[in-house]
């Protein structure tokens, strides 16, 4: 940023010292023989007729006087000179009837203007001026003077040496203020690589603390805010890997006590065979169903997951759900009641909400006393379809409701255990719901039972 600036000051330093001095010259010399060509219009009105009739004898004073008067007034040197080129009046009474052979009175004698500037070592910067003294189309001389310009070299120069100071003040003030300023907005970001390099280690408890109000105040929080994320990814993470290896180990410590128990023994009866094989037939179904449920929830974590929408009748999804889980039900003597019977339809992924609600129902069978009763209503409410499944079991403990929807979350370990719940299934309800833009709630009162909303909307 600063090398950008620097580059930027000697630019305009270069622009500064070369452009507006030379424009300014050039302003000035115009100014200065516009002038002069003024005075010398002036004069040719006067010498026209004494130009034409030209004689030495009669004229040379008056015009020697002429161009002594204009000299003075213009501070310049001025010749008159005839149609020929020689000079018959010079105010230094130099020359005298002589051919100067000059470019500008060459020119002029062709009927333009000339004008230039020279430079001579002695006398420094001088302006040449040439300008014919035409009468009825016919050139009949000229006037020519010579005026000195150091004045206006002098003046640019003394510009361009303040304007060198200005900008040579100026620059070293902007380096030091964009030394100050590039310093002051850069310092922040300091502070994000050692947390970038923690984080990169795996550390995701450190936070940049940036005290400015501006743009890397929004950059440090948004940073920390990500972090958090990570931390709380990287602790559920951690989390759930321990869950599985610990879901998986208790059915096959099960399965190892039951098998070597057998392998120990000797003349085991045909009787204990089957007991223990039943037993440990039934691990492995647990063992199955929990990395079944691990597959769904695996899958459904893909974030390019395509649900298959397409038009369903809720109320007839639920009737199909209520089919497939009341031989479940009728086991444990549980009425299944499905009032409030609307005709509902939206756009679902059928395979995937069938699997939601039964989860649900499947839920209020497990964790209802023998000879309960669980109730599904299915009804409108403003733009969503609501499907409330209500039991009269066990119930949650309000402490217990924020976690019923986390993965290996049981409220009754022992209970589950009986149950062959492994505390997915709320999880994978609560995941596919939210796929389909929906909520899912409750609310539950030990004792007296649980409700579970589900809300799905109807556009
Ligand atoms: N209707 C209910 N009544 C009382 N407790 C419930 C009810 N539904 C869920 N719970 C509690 O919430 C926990 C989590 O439920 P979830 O369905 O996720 O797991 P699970 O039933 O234990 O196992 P599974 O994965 O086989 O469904 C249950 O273990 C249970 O303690
Ligand atoms: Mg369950």
């Amino acid at each position: 940023m600063l090398l950008t600036y620097i580059v930027l000051i000697l630019i305009l330093f270069f622009l500064l010292t070369t452009l507006i001095p030379k424009n300014v010259l050039d302003w000035q010399l115009e100014f200065r023989k516009n002038n002069l060509e003024v005075a010398c219009e002036d004069i040719s009105q006067q010498v026209e007729f004494y130009l034409r009739f030209y004689d030495s004898s009669i004229y040379g004073t008056y015009l020697d006087n002429l161009t002594r008067q204009y000299a003075t007034s213009m501070s310049s040197r001025v010749m008159i000179y005839d149609s020929y080129g020689r000079i018959l009046s010079d105010s230094f009474r130099q020359f005298g009837f002589q051919n100067l052979y000059l470019k500008e009175i060459d020119e002029s004698l062709s009927g333009k203007t000339a004008w230039s500037s020279y430079y001579f070592r002695d006398i420094g910067n001088v302006l040449y001026l040439s300008v014919p003294v035409i009468y009825e189309d016919q050139i009949i001389g000229g006037i020519f003077v010579s005026n000195s310009i150091n004045d206006l070299f002098d003046n640019v120069n003394e510009m361009n040496h303040d304007i060198r100071q200005i900008i040579f003040f100026a620059g070293i003030l902007i380096t030091i203020g964009i030394a100050i300023i590039s310093n002051h907005f850069l310092k922040p970001i300091n502070k994000f690589y050692p947390v970038i390099a923690r984080l990169s280690a795996g550390d995701f408890t450190e936070r940049v603390d940036v005290k400015t109000n501006d743009e890397f105040k929004m950059l440090a929080n948004s940073f920390n805010t990500m972090s958090v994320k990570l931390d709380e990814v990287d602790r559920q993470r951690r989390d759930f890997v321990g869950n599985v290896s610990h879901e998986l180990k208790t059915p096959l410590a099960s399965i190892k006590l039951l098998s070597e128990s057998l392998l120990l023994q000797d003349n085991v009866e045909a009787k204990v065979y089957r007991e223990f094989l039943i037993d440990i037939n039934n691990e492995i179904d647990r063992l199955n169903n929990i990395v079944s449920d691990l597959l769904v929830l695996v899958n459904m974590d893909k974030k390019q997951l395509v649900l298959d929408y397409q038009p369903a009748y809720l109320n007839y999804l639920i009737e199909k759900v209520i089919e497939q889980l009341k031989p479940l039900a009728d086991q444990k003597r549980i009425k299944i009641v499905f009032k409030e019977k609307n005709s509902i339809q939206t756009k679902i992924d059928k395979g995937k909400i069938k699997q939601a609600i039964i989860n649900i129902v499947h839920n209020g069978i497990n964790y209802t006393q023998v000879g309960g009763q669980v109730t599904i209503s299915l009804y409108r409410e403003k733009e969503f379809a609501v499907i409330k499944v209500q039991d009269n079991g066990y119930g949650i403990a309000e402490e217990n409701i924020p976690y019923v929807f986390d993965r290996f979350y049981r409220t009754d370990k022992a209970r589950s255990r009986i149950t062959g719940g492994t505390g997915l299934g709320l999880s994978i309800a609560k995941q596919i719901i939210n796929l389909h833009h929906g909520f899912i709630s409750l609310s539950s009162e030990v004792g007296k039972g649980s409700t579970f909303y589900v809300r799905l909307p109807l556009s």
